[in-house]
């Protein structure tokens, strides 16, 4: 007999074990999955999967899958299915360090995609046809309705596209979610599309509930399996640095007249630095602010709990394991403070630059230029991929991009004379924070931006050798003035680094 969390009569017939539903997969197919930084993706059937792979895999058959997900899911999804090697190509985003290493060793195909590109691309038939769609929900309705869990991703947009749907009803996801969500049914293809009505983080503009054509359910798996978040690292002295260094400048703007007192809406990425910037906005004086982001991590439900924060719009929780402990004990009280909605519209361009957002974002290098890269190590192997980064920096009224000076214990200085992979160019950055101060790049020129990262952002250790490169760029050819590099020079940083272990001189 189904749960309570079943209530609809066609498709409580068809709850299966988690092996039966996933004998729906078969090789070559291509797979779209619910889930999200961690959050809301399906807990049993890709188990189920990776085993059936396995097993086929040592009987000599060749099983892998093209996997599409909202984003990042957990070690049970990503992790497994590239132990078990089960996988031929995934997109649009990867944090998982076992796949990210397949990746990297040109096992796994990686379509590192904009977040608001994704479901979009799949309407359009950019990706091909989706063959299975398996979405984990809190409950089904009487009706057939679906509770989302907590996240919605492009779980809107698998359901509508696949040919079969698998449905996992998660009771370890609050019930208490239904009306967290607004899912947005109003989107067209062009040339038939209109513009999408929002002029409120907190406005709704579609409906609590997921749905589904019940002809296409193939099979209705019941979990009771928590999310697997990852923890996040403690707030360190560089990161509550930078943290003062952002919450300086944004009163400098309210100052100036450019912002209200309760700024503009915040979007603050992914990652430990993005987190702890944020926290630093917990001792500010700012109130009523508003965030339109992607991923609620800990350090918004701090700004939430504390009542400076009023309202969050996002796509997903990405909480630690204390942060998904304090919000299931207290979901009633964050409902009407939060919406999750479909990351077509969480991060859509349109709603972005409309909404004035104000968006703060972790990197990995930026160069002297401005130009920054948010996905690659040493030019050629991938982190974990561009995210919404591009999504809200390029759309944003104001952006800033973070990152300490320097990694791996100083040996990679982030600032370097080219970016050995460019995400976010030169037009699209404002702001950059390290840990050793701040350079507000707006309205200069690129030498002008390179004297302001150098002196401000760059490591000691690492200043003069930067400005040195500078001069000698400069005098190396008189007339390319506007942007000098030496060419040959330019990445040799990177090399130093894959050749020495260090990009110290
Ligand atoms: N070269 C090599 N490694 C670097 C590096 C560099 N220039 N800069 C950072 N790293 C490494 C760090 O050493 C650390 O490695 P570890 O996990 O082995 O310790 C790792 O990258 C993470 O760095 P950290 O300083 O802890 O930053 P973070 O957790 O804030 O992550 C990004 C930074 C760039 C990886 C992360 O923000 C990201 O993936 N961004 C892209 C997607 C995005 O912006 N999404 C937001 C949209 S809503």
């Amino acid at each position: 007999m189904a749960s309570a969390r079943i209530t609809c009569p066609t498709l409580s017939t068809k709850v299966v074990s988690a092996q039966e539903a996933a004998r729906h997969i078969r090789p070559g197919h291509r797979v779209g999955i619910s889930g999200f930084t961690g959050a809301g993706y399906p807990k049993a059937v890709p188990q189920a999967l990776a085993e059936q792979m396995r097993v086929a895999h040592a009987a000599g058959e060749e099983f892998r899958i093209q996997l599409w997900s909202g984003a990042s899911t957990a070690p049970e999804v990503d992790g497994l299915l590239a132990e078990v090697h089960g996988l031929s190509k995934r997109l649009p985003y990867n944090s998982d360090p076992d796949l990210r290493r397949l990746i990297n060793s040109g096992e796994v195909e990686y379509v590192d995609a904009h977040l608001s590109h994704s479901a979009q691309h799949m309407w359009f038939g950019f990706y091909g046809p989706l063959d299975v769609a398996v979405v984990e929900v809190a409950a089904i309705l009487p009706n057939g309705l679906l509770v989302p869990g907590s996240s919605v991703g492009n779980n809107k947009t698998w359901l509508d596209r696949a040919d079969k749907v698998i449905l996992e009803v998660n009771s370890w996801q609050p019930r208490g979610l239904e009306g967290f969500h607004d899912i947005y049914n109003g989107t067209a293809l062009p040339p038939d599309r209109r513009p999408v009505q929002m002029v409120h983080p907190m406005q709704r503009i579609g409906d609590p509930y997921l749905r589904v054509d019940p002809a296409k359910v193939v099979a209705v798996v019941e979990t009771d399996a928590p999310d697997r978040n990852s923890p996040l690292k403690p707030v360190d002295e560089d990161s509550r640095a930078m943290a003062d260094l952002l919450v300086d400048f944004l009163r400098h703007e309210v100052r100036a007249g450019r912002m209200p007192a309760s700024l503009l809406p915040l979007q603050s990425g992914v990652g430990n630095v993005a987190n702890a910037v944020m926290a630093g906005l917990l001792d500010a004086e700012f109130e009523g602010m508003t965030s339109y982001t992607e991923v609620i991590q800990d350090g918004l439900l701090d700004l939430l709990d504390a009542g400076k924060v009023t309202g969050v719009s996002a796509t997903s929780f990405g909480l630690s394991p204390a942060g998904v402990k304090r919000f299931m004990e207290n979901v009633d009280t964050y409902k009407g403070r939060i919406l999750l909605r479909s990351e077509e519209i969480s991060n859509h361009p349109e709603v972005v630059r409309r909404l004035g957002i104000v968006a703060i974002n972790g990197m990995i290098e930026a160069d002297i230029y401005g130009n920054v890269n948010s996905t690659h190590l040493m030019g050629s192997a991938i982190m974990n991929g561009i995210g919404g980064s591009g999504d809200f920096a390029r759309n944003a009224f104001l952006n800033f991009f973070v990152s300490p000076s320097t990694a791996k214990s100083g040996a990679i200085s982030s600032i370097v004379p080219f970016a050995s992979h460019v995400d976010h160019t030169e037009h699209d950055v404002h702001v950059l924070i390290t840990e050793q101060g701040l350079a507000d790049l707006r309205g200069l020129s690129p030498s002008a931006r390179a004297e302001r990262i150098i002196a401000h952002c760059a490591h000691p250790d690492y200043r003069e050798a930067l400005t040195d490169y500078v001069a000698r760029a400069r005098a190396a050819r008189p007339n390319s003035q506007h942007t000098p590099h030496l060419l040959t020079e330019a990445l040799g940083w990177h090399e130093r680094y894959v050749e020495t272990g260090t990009m110290r001189p």
